[in-house]
This record gives C-alpha cells, structure tokens and sequence, in this order.
C-alpha cells in the first residue's frame, strides 16, 4: 500500500518534520506515514480554521448542505478502496468495513437533510405573565465557531464523519485530530470532503499522537468545541483541562444484557453473541456483560455455546470473520490479563480462553463473581462474563453498580416489565430485545455517568454544535 503523503503535501514540504509509522494490527507490516505535527503546525492549523469560520458561516445554508451531498456520493464511489484500507488499518473484517462506509454515507446525505429541517422559532412576550403581545423574540441557531473532533480507531471514518459533518453543516469549521491508527483512513476522508467541493480551511486534519499534542489542542484558546469520542481515561483527562469550552463526548462502556425468565432464549443468545463478538468486542456499545437469572442461567448457556462456536475467526483477509486480531498489542495483553484474573478468581470456563498473538479467541465465562476485574472492567476485546442473578431487582442493581452507563438490553416478553426495568437503568440508551448498538445514526445516542457528556446523533449533535441566539424585538419603542 502506498506511503500516504496527503499532510506532508499540506505542511510546506518541509523535509524535516517527523513522521509516524501506520502498521497494520494484521501483521504489523508498515501501510503508510503520516506528519507527526509540531505545536506550531497545529497553531496554524487552527488559525485558519478560526480565519475561514468568517466566511464559512455566511455560506447559504443549501450550498453548505450541497458540499455535504457530494460528499456522501464520493465517498460511496470510493468504498471498495476505503473498505481495503480500513481493514489494514484498523483490522476489521470486509463487512464491516465496507458497511461502515455506506453507513456513513448515509450519515452525510441526513445530516444534510436534518440541517435544512432545523427552524428557528419567534416566542410571544405575552405567553409569560407580565408581558405584552408588542414583545417577542426571534430565536435562531448560530454556529459555535472552530470545533475540534477527535476520534477513535475503531470506526475511523464513522466516528469522524459523525463529528465533522453535523459541525460543517451548520457552519462551524473543524479542526480534526484522527486516532493515529485509523489517520490514514481520516485523510482520505478530509480528501472526500475537498474533492466534494468543501473551502481550504474549513476542514483541517491535526496529524500526531494524542499524548503529544492532544493537551495542546485541546487547550488551545481558539478552539469553542470540544467533540470527543474514545476512552474515558483520556476523555475526563480532557474534561478537566478544557476551560469552559464546551463538550461533547462520548466514552466507554460496560453495557449489560438483562435476560429474565421469560425471555425467548435462542433469540437472546444470538443476539448477545453478536452484539459482544462482532469486531472483537472493539465497540463501545458490545455487550460486555450478561446479567441472567439463575433459573434460566443454563438454557440460555446452552444457546450460547451453540452461537459462540459460530464465530468465525482469524485474519480478516484470507476470509469473513467475526473475530480479528485485536488493535496492538497492548490492548491485547489486557484483554489477557483480565481473562487470568477470571481464570485464577474461580470463573467457570465455557468456551475460549486462548490466544495466538494479538488474536484472542472468543471467550465466555460462567459464575463471574464481584471481585473480578472482568465484572467491572471494559475489555474492548472478546470476553464476555455471565453473572448470575436471583431476579430482576438484582440485575438492576448489578448493572447500575457500574461506573459506565452507555446502553443495557433487556432481554424479557413482558413488555411493560422491559418498561419498568428500562426506567430505573441508569443509561443513556436501553434496548428491549435487541444488543446494545448505536444506530440507527438518527436516534440520540448517549452515555451517563463515566460514559459520556451531551447527546449525539444527527438532529442532536447539530444541535449541540449550535448555539440558540435571541433576538427580541420591543415594538414599543
Ligand atoms: P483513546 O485511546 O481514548 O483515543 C481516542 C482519541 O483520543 C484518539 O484520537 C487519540 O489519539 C486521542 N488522544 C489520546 N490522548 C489524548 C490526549 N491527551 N488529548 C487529546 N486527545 C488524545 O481511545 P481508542 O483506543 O481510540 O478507542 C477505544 C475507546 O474509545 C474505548 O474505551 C471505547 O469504549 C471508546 N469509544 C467510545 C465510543 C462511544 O461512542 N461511547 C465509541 C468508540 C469508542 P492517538 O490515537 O494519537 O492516541
Ligand atoms: O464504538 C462505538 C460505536 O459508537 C459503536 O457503534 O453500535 O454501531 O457498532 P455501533
């Protein structure tokens, strides 16, 4: 695969600056380079995305969305090409990859239509006690100004666009910082939104590992928006840092599956082995934890054995696969750790439990008890841990002991149960017989607690990037 030169083109050619290696997870060979940017690129970076805010913001609402439009028809155009760089790059199977494209195409073409459905509204001063008909107010929404989007590997493209083209189309700039695997994949989607017509200077990718300009960006004092997704760690390392700036953000997760007794079992354990194994388990909203009731434990371990040997493993290549090898090394010797800690604390093994290098097979455990890592900690990997309950009451408060709180399923026939479990779950999204996933793209989507800050999801993160502005009219005067 070629070196991708798209930045160093973009930053004066200058000889000297550094560089950083993409290897791919699939046999860490070297795919591509990009420009491990200094301070002072990044500063310019943001000056001009400060500078074109100016103009981009005056762009008639249609012509921005038309920008948006073409955009989504070349990415679409480009989607066997991408498809093969986001399997080397992030390692996920063709699938995946190739829908994560057409999903984001269509993210594009309704966030385009979203944006021209977004009124403002005008409020009578007489709908308030005290005041008359001759005030009112007109309220409109105005662009924040330069948003900065960070995002994660796991959906290189999805995750970017998800920032980048609510932020565009209501007139915001962007300055975009790509994780470091997944930025090649973030270039030529900047290359996407060039070609389809976007101004120099609207949208200006940040190239550099987070932990050496990530503080100085999102420090930056004319940065007015912070949307981030990724880790919780780096994300509250963020939130601390930015000084009243705004943010959105969304972070880890730990989300359970609540199966009752009356479930439909067979059901619950596809969907479940899906929603944990899929990519790995490298998802923020894979369930990562089943909460059972004891009397149904067994039946529902037996269709879960029977789905988990489904799974088709390995490189993502040579077949389609459910199961990769994971992002780095690293990110797999910590799934490792937390399937030796099960193991030791007394976990029962039903299926897995092996590794082959960064590729760990998927694995299920039975009487995962409290005091195990694996009970509280997300692996961003291909374990998943049953804990036994004696009934609902337990499992919501098994699940609401968690410090995340991005989605749960609940997994029962009795619907207004699903209601009244729903309501005393504390997060952002319950799904009743269902996994736990983010789309459909127009739905809010959000975490609580230690998963997330503000909603995202197209009407919502427009709304979010926007701000309200009054302007009240006094015909008295
Ligand atoms: P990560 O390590 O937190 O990195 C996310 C982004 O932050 C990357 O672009 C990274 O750049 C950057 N970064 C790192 N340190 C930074 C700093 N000090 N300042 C500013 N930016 C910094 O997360 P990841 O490994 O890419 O993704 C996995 C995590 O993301 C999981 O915890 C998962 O649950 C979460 N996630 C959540 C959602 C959601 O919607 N809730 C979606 C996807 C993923 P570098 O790559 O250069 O380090
Ligand atoms: O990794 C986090 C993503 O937001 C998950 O999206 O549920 O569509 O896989 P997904």
């Amino acid at each position: 695969m070629n070196t991708n030169n798209y930045d160093k083109e973009q930053s004066h050619k200058d000889e000297s600056r550094q560089s950083i290696q993409i290897r791919s997870p699939l046999d860490d060979s070297v795919i591509g380079e990009v420009l491990a940017l200094s301070k002072e690129d990044v500063n310019s970076a943001i000056q001009l995305a400060k500078e074109t805010f100016a103009t981009w913001r005056n762009v008639p609402l249609n012509e921005r969305a038309e920008v948006l439009y073409k955009a989504a028809n070349l990415l679409l155009e480009e989607a066997d090409r991408l498809t093969v760089l986001l399997m080397m790059e992030v390692g996920k199977d063709k699938k995946s990859a190739h829908s994560e494209i057409t999903r984001t195409a269509d993210f594009i073409r309704f966030t385009a239509d979203t944006a021209k459905s977004i009124h403002g509204e005008s409020i009578q001063g007489d709908t308030f006690s005290g005041f008359n008909k001759e005030k009112f107010a007109v309220v409109t929404r105005e662009p924040v100004g330069v948003v900065l989007a960070i995002s994660p590997f796991n959906y290189p493209i999805n995750l970017a666009t998800s920032k980048i083209a609510p932020a565009l189309v209501a007139g915001n700039t962007v300055v975009f910082k790509p994780a470091t695997t997944g930025s090649l994949c973030g270039i030529e989607l900047v290359k996407v939104f060039e070609a389809a017509g976007l101004p120099k200077g609207v949208l200006n990718i940040v190239t550099g590992r987070g932990s050496e300009i990530g503080d100085y960006v999102v420090t930056h004092p004319d940065i007015n928006f912070i949307n981030f997704t990724g880790s919780t760690e780096v994300g509250s390392g963020i939130s601390e840092k930015a000084h009243m700036v705004p943010l959105l953000m969304e972070l880890g997760g730990k989300d359970a599956a609540i199966v009752l007794k009356d479930a439909d079992l067979a059901f619950a354990a596809k969907n479940i082995i899906a929603g944990a194994f899929s990519y790995s388990g490298q998802r923020c909203t894979a369930v990562k934890r089943i909460l059972v009731v004891n009397e149904v434990a067994d039946r529902l371990i037996a269709y879960l054995k029977e789905e988990i040997q489904k799974l088709e493993v390995g490189n993502p290549l040579e077949k389609q696969v459910d199961v990769v090898p994971l992002i780095s090394t690293k990110a797999a010797d910590y799934v490792w750790d937390l399937i030796e800690d099960a193991k030791a604390k007394g976990a029962k093994l039903i299926y897995g439990g092996t590794r082959e290098g960064n590729l760990i097979f998927p694995t299920l455990f039975d009487y995962v008890t409290t005091d195990m890592r694996v009970a509280w900690e997300e692996p961003f990997g291909p374990v998943l841990p049953i804990l036994r309950v004696n009934n609902a009451d337990e499992a919501v408060d098994l699940a609401n002991q968690s410090e995340y709180g991005l989605q749960s399923s609940v997994f029962t026939e009795n619907l207004s149960d699903a209601f009244h479990i729903a309501s005393r779950l504390e997060v952002g999204t319950v799904q009743v017989n269902n996994k736990t996933e983010r789309g459909p793209d127009h739905f809010p989507f959000l975490g609580v607690k230690k998963s997330g800050i503000g909603t995202q999801g197209i009407r919502y993160s427009i709304e979010a990037m926007t701000r309200v502005k009054a302007t009240v009219i006094n015909l008295s005067h």
